[in-house]
């Protein structure tokens, strides 16, 4: 194939008007944190300072959680849900007047790239917000009781792979319930957080009802902690996932953990080929494959293997790596340097362990964070690149020869979130489905995402659903209980 050079097709910062120094948001103001401290995001693309945000301490978690229980006794609880639903109505909608700069600042602070935080990320945040804000008012129809009550004060903490998403999942079910909220976004990526902090000013949300207190895990264990709040929301690893579920178990506090995935992609003879690689593609390179629900391992019937992984490593050759900032990019950068030496390391065993390494001749960048597309073929069921979820552009790939190996290979993990099935015959696509642990499962596409469809998973998954009315599940005290 001869050369085809793309020009460049930056985005421009100049919409993103990141402050230098933020403070926390508690009570409906920025404050400096208690002890004064502070720390620095960068872009994970550049290793560039971008701003330096408040570190918030245990004090700082107590002022937030005292400032939501104030706004929930003496406003939001009380206020008629219709008026609540308005305020969700407005924040979503100046999310959309604002898209531009959100997707910029979380191109920014994140490295993805600005084609996906601008057509995926930010109108799904806003598209939370929307469903939710009809919810308000319906409540009673939701299957849930005459009267279902908020719980109170909810801590959310939150990962930073996809910043503001994670948040709208977050913060618009517990508010369109009745709750008031204390979030902490992840360390690497604060700032979208912090400007969704100005769109609550700017909607004239009543003060305390949102706190937003920046930090790291230290923060978010005070949050988990604190005595006042009702409820745990997480996204994150199972390793603290797990650390939550301890911390809780001898008090009343509920909890719902979005955790790991390690999720299979199926391919069975019958599927049509070039939209199985397209969606084997996007399953795992996504977001540069920092999603809980990435389609990792990939695991294709044995007599269309080698037609997939020839037609696969040909569409892999043409993902375009580099500038996020560049409208033509496929893969951005890896989320931090941790994350990076966490693939290095996961992947290193892959060699180790016998698996055959291949990733097309792509060069990268030299500064900032870079992990190239890479797959793995001759891997079995034993090898960690199998078990362990590597969260990198790293994909795992097995054979199977019958249906029934599929499933027992599919379902052979610790974790259960999501799954894919391709194949032409929907009669196997219904057996398959049936048969697979995983929270969520396409058919013939993969990575699809709407606010009123449940997401969240088996086993070490996690515990719960978020979105649609399952996820109102997690906010809402049922009449039955409020009467116990
Ligand atoms: P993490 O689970 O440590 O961080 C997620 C959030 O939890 C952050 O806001 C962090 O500050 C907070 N946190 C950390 N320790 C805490 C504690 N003891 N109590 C309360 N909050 C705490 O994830 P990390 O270290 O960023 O990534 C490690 C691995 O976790 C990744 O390589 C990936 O495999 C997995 N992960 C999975 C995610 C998912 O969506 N399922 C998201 C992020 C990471
Ligand atoms: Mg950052």
């Amino acid at each position: 194939m001869s050369d085809f050079e793309y020009a460049n097709a930056p985005e421009s910062k100049a919409i993103a008007n990141i402050s230098p120094n933020y403070g926390l948001f508690i009570g409906g103001k920025f404050v400096d944190p208690k002890k004064g401290k502070s720390f620095s995001t960068i872009n994970p693309a550049t290793e560039e300072l971008l701003s330096k945000v408040g570190y918030g301490d245990k004090s700082d978690i107590d002022a937030a959680v005292r400032s939501a229980r104030a706004a929930y006794t003496k406003i939001w609880s009380k206020m008629p849900a219709k008026e609540r639903g308005k305020y969700l109505y407005r924040i979503a909608r100046i999310m959309q007047e604002r898209a531009r700069e959100f997707a910029v600042v979380e191109t920014l602070d994140n490295g993805k790239p600005i084609r996906e935080s601008r057509d995926t990320d930010i109108p799904l945040a806003a598209a939370h917000f929307f469903y939710h804000a009809g919810w308000a008012d319906k409540l009673e129809y939701a299957g849930f009781g005459s009267k279902p009550k908020p719980l109170g004060v909810v801590g959310q903490i939150i990962p930073w792979n996809f910043p503001l998403l994670m948040l709208a999942w977050k913060i618009a079910p517990a508010l369109a319930a009745g709750n008031t909220v204390v979030l902490k976004p992840a360390e690497t990526t604060p700032l979208t957080a912090l400007l969704f902090a100005e769109v609550c000013q700017q909607a004239g949300l009543p003060d305390g009802v949102v706190n937003i207190v920046t930090g790291d895990g230290i923060t978010g264990a005070a949050l988990v902690n604190h005595p006042d709040i009702n409820k745990v929301a997480f996204t994150g690893s199972t390793e603290v996932g797990k650390a939550i579920a301890r911390s809780i178990s001898a008090t009343k506090k509920t909890a719902t953990l979005e955790l790991g995935g390690k999720a299979a992609n199926l391919v069975f003879e019958d599927a049509a080929v070039d939209e199985a690689v397209e969606g084997i593609i996007n399953g795992i390179f996504f977001n540069q494959g920092h999603v809980c629900c990435a389609g990792s391992r990939l695991i294709i019937q044995e007599n269309v293997a080698d037609e997939v992984l020839e037609k696969l490593k040909k569409r892999m050759s043409l993902i375009r790596v580099g500038d996020p900032m560049d409208k033509n990019t496929d893969l951005g950068a890896i989320n931090s340097k941790e994350q990076l030496n966490k693939i290095e390391e996961i992947s290193k065993t892959g060699d180790a362990e016998g698996a055959n390494r291949w990733s097309p001749d792509i060069k990268l960048p030299t500064k900032g964070f870079w992990y190239p597309p890479t797959i793995f073929t001759g891997v079995t069921q034993s090898h960690r690149i199998a078990r362990e979820e590597i969260f990198g552009p790293v994909l795992s790939v097995l054979t199977f020869r019958t249906p029934a190996e599929a499933i027992e290979k599919a379902n052979n993990t610790m974790y259960g979130l999501s799954a894919g099935i391709w194949s032409d015959k929907g009669a196997k696509v219904l057996w398959a489905a049936k048969q697979l642990k995983a929270g969520v499962i396409w058919s013939n596409t993969f990575n699809k995402f709407d606010p009123a469809s449940p997401f969240g998973g088996y086993k070490e998954s996690g515990w719960g659903r978020e979105g649609g009315r399952h996820g109102l599940a997690g906010y809402l005290i049922s009449d039955s209980k409020v009467n116990k």
